[in-house]
Order: C-alpha cells, then structure tokens, then sequence
C-alpha cells in the first residue's frame, strides 16, 4: 500500500496524508448507513448519548494503541502479535482480525453496492424512467445485489493493487468536505419539512429510561465499527505510519471527523425517518422498535431527494449517493488491506496475487449474502457488535501486560517528544490497562450471558 518500495514498507506520503487515509477508513457506510439505523433501533438520544462517551473513553485509546503496535511492528495484525512478544496466544487472536475483516467487507460491499444502484436510481427517477429507478432500488433482487458487490469489490481490489495513498488522499481531501457540505444542506432542509422537529426531539432529548444492556452493546459495536478498530486495520495503516508523526494527535483528529460526520447524519436521517411515518410509511412497529432493517436508510434518503425536485433534487440526490459510495470505498479498501498484507508478510505472496485470491474469496461469501440480505443482521452482530469489542479487548490485555506500557511509552514517544512532561501517558495508560478492558469486558461479558444463559 502506499508507496510499495522494495526495500521497506512503503509510508503515507505526508501526515496529512496519513490523517486523511485513516479518516477515509474511518468515515463510511458506518457513519452515514449503520450508525442512524442502529440509533434509530435504540431510541435516538440516549443511544447517541452513550455512543459519544464510548467513543471517547474506549474508541480513542483503542485507536492510539493499535496504531502504536502497528508503527512498532511494521506488521499485519498476526505478525504484530507475533513480533512484539512470545505469547502463543495473540496471533490468534491475529487471525480473529483477518477473519473479522473478510466477513465485514463482504457483506459491507453488499451495501456499497447499494449506494451505486442509489446513485442511478436518482438519475433515473429524474430522467422519468420510473420502471429503471424501481429496479434498480430493489435491495431484495439477488443477481443485482451481487452484481453491484463484484464491481464494488473489483474496485476495491483494484485500488488495493496500486498505489493506494494517492487515490485516497485526493479522494478524502476533496471529495470529504463536500459530502459534509452536502449533509449540512440537506439538514437546513429537512428541518423545515413537516414532521421533521419530532424526529430533531427524538434525536437530542436522551429518554434515560431507555439505556438498557442491549444500547451498551450496540453503541459499543458501532463505535468499534465507526472508527474502524478492532481488528487491526489501524494496526495495518499504522504500520506504515512514519515516526516523527504525533500518534495521539492524528488519532484525535480522525476520531473527531468521524464522530462528526455521523453526528450530522443522524441529524438528517432520523428527522427524515420521522417525516417518512408523517407520510404514511411504516418505520417503527407497535414496540418501538425499528422494522425497516438494513435498507432503511436506502428507502427513506432517495424520498428525500425526490421530494426536493427539479434540478437541485438530481444533483444533490445523484451527489449524495456517489459521495457515499467513495466514502464506502476508502473504508473497505482497509478493511481488505488487513487480510491481504497478513498474506503478503506471513506467506511471503505477492501484492498481486494476495489481494486478487483474497478478493475472490469475499467475493463468493458476499454473493450469498446478496440472496439472503437478512444475513448481514446476524453476521453484523457476530463480527461487529462482538467481535471487534472482543479484538479490542484482547489488544488492552496485550499491549497493557505482555507488550508493557514502558515499550508503548517508547514507540508512542516519537514524534511526541514532550511524552514524559505530558500528562497523555499516563492517563492513557490506565484506560488501556483498566478502564477500557473492564468496560469491554463488562459489556461483552452481559450480553454473551444473556445470549447463553
Ligand atoms: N469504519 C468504516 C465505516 O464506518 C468501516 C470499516 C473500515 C471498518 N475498516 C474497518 C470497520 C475496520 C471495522 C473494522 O464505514
């Protein structure tokens, strides 16, 4: 990745480039997608309430860890296990990363591959070609999902295979800002739609009596999968990090970006949900609970534009969906790094050959998917909600007792040389070697309990 050169790893070609390639993992389906579902299944306010505080108490230090492993090791996550202690132990847990990323990404394209059929079905419902909008609407059509997915992840692959930095550091520097341009208008016009205010309320005013151990879970899972930690993408990208950059600084500005950027995307989609029921649609059962599922956001948006009309509906509609399918493409591009430099430095394959065999095998998982769109719940469950905690947890336990913060302090003390005056450390080193396994655990722990017992 990056600019492969044959001696060394290759490096981000600046430190803005390296913020702008973690931002671009980070900032995705995750923000604009996951995140307003899953707020909207677990009551709006208290769940953005508690997502913000995991994010900053558990995501955060996280984040700086596993780009400080990753910078240390000049590894994949097995080989960053392998590397910095004799522990039997961790590189299996190297290997629940790889695993994790190869599930995610394959149903993650599945989605994707409906921010490209969004983007056509704008252009078609303007140009009156209403039977084309509808067909390509249809998240249930099997052949069409999996067609999409294979060009999504042909893509994918594609830029894997070449220098990545350039693609993405152009494609976040310009293309970011003007998706948070385009959400920031979108809000303003919300907001002045029937209907709207209640779903502004039921965003902002948290309900506490709602705040249950299924909300701690979910909003743990989806600070995991936001910031894209867990299962050792950050541990890739930072191995390719230089040392005289600032660790807990660029881990800071990315955090910031993409909390935001989903901040406002919960300030458009749940007012928009809101105006949806106003207009008849079915959104939230007799319970509560949200009955739309996955696709929810994919039926609810498009309206959206639709609504607005004329011109300006086009080119914000068809904007908005292409946007979001290069912010779903700079996340899965690091989603599909971990399993292929795990290959490449493990099994000494070529780029080449690693990211097209790995490729290939996403590909077939998510083309069963593409028929059973009802597995990306369930798997989404497995590998996000759990399994990036659990990865999370097991990189505290390693870094804080079998690494050992002292070695941490040394890799995290280049390129921040006021580390011993700075009251960072040792802050940072309790939550990693307390607070934050405790509350993984804690939460993990009573949900796998509920599950079993
Ligand atoms: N964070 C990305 C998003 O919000 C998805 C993603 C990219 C991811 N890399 C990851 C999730 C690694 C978990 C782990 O869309």
């Amino acid at each position: 990745m990056a600019t492969t050169q044959s001696t060394s790893r290759g490096n981000w070609n600046s430190k803005l480039g390296f913020i702008l390639a973690a931002a671009g993992s980070a900032v995705g389906l995750g923000n604009i997608w996951r995140y307003p579902t899953v707020m909207a299944e677990n009551g709006g306010a208290a769940f953005l309430l508690i997502y913000a505080l995991l994010v900053f108490i558990v995501g955060y230090p996280v984040m700086v860890a596993e780009l400080s492993v990753g910078r240390k090791s000049e590894r994949n996550p097995v080989g960053a296990f392998r590397a910095l202690s004799n522990s039997k132990f961790f590189p299996i847990v190297g290997f629940w990363c790889v695993l994790c990323g190869i599930v995610i990404l394959s149903y993650y394209v599945i989605v994707a591959g409906w921010t490209i059929g969004y983007f056509f079905e704008q252009i078609f419902h303007y140009s009156g070609w209403t039977e084309m909008a509808a067909w390509v609407a249809n998240t249930d059509n099997g052949w069409l999902n999996a067609g999409v997915a294979i060009v999504f992840m042909a893509f994918t692959v594609g830029i894997i295979l070449g220098g990545v930095s350039e693609g993405i550091e152009r494609a976040v520097k310009y293309l970011m800002p003007l998706l948070i341009v385009i959400l920031v208008v979108m809000i303003a016009y919300v907001l002045f739609q029937p209907g709207a205010i209640d779903g502004v309320r039921a965003y902002l005013l948290p309900d506490f009596s709602a705040i249950n151990s299924d909300i701690l879970l979910a909003a743990m899972g989806q600070a995991f999968f936001s910031l894209s930690l867990g299962m050792g993408a950050l541990i890739t990208y930072g191995s390719y990090l230089s040392k005289k950059e600032n660790i807990p600084e660029v881990a800071g500005y990315v955090t910031l970006a993409d909390i935001g950027i989903a901040f406002l995307a919960g300030l458009l989609i749940m007012p928009a949900i809101f105006m949806a029921q106003n207009q008849g649609v079915q959104v939230f059962g007799d319970d509560g609970s949200l009955i739309a599922g996955a696709a929810l956001i994919f039926q609810v948006l498009p309206e959206l534009f639709h609504n607005m009309g004329g011109v300006i509906g086009l080119v914000f509609g068809a904007t908005f969906f292409f946007l979001l399918s290069i912010a779903a493409l700079t996340s899965a591009i690091s989603l599909l790094e971990v399993p292929t430099s795990y290959i490449i430095d493990e099994h000494k394959v070529r780029r080449k050959t690693a990211a097209i065999l790995i490729g290939a095998i996403i590909t077939v998982i998510s083309v069963v998917i593409a028929f059973d769109t009802s597995l990306i719940g369930t798997l989404d469950f497995i590998f996000s909600d759990v399994g990036l905690p659990l990865g999370g947890f097991m990189l505290c336990l390693f870094l804080g007792y079998f690494w050992k913060m002292e070695n941490a302090k040394l890799e995290l003390g280049q390129g921040f040389a006021s580390i011993d005056e700075h009251w960072f450390f040792p802050v940072w080193s309790v939550f990693i070697r307390f607070v934050c396994p405790i509350l993984i655990g804690l939460i993990l722990g009573r949900t796998l309990w509920a599950l079993f017992f």
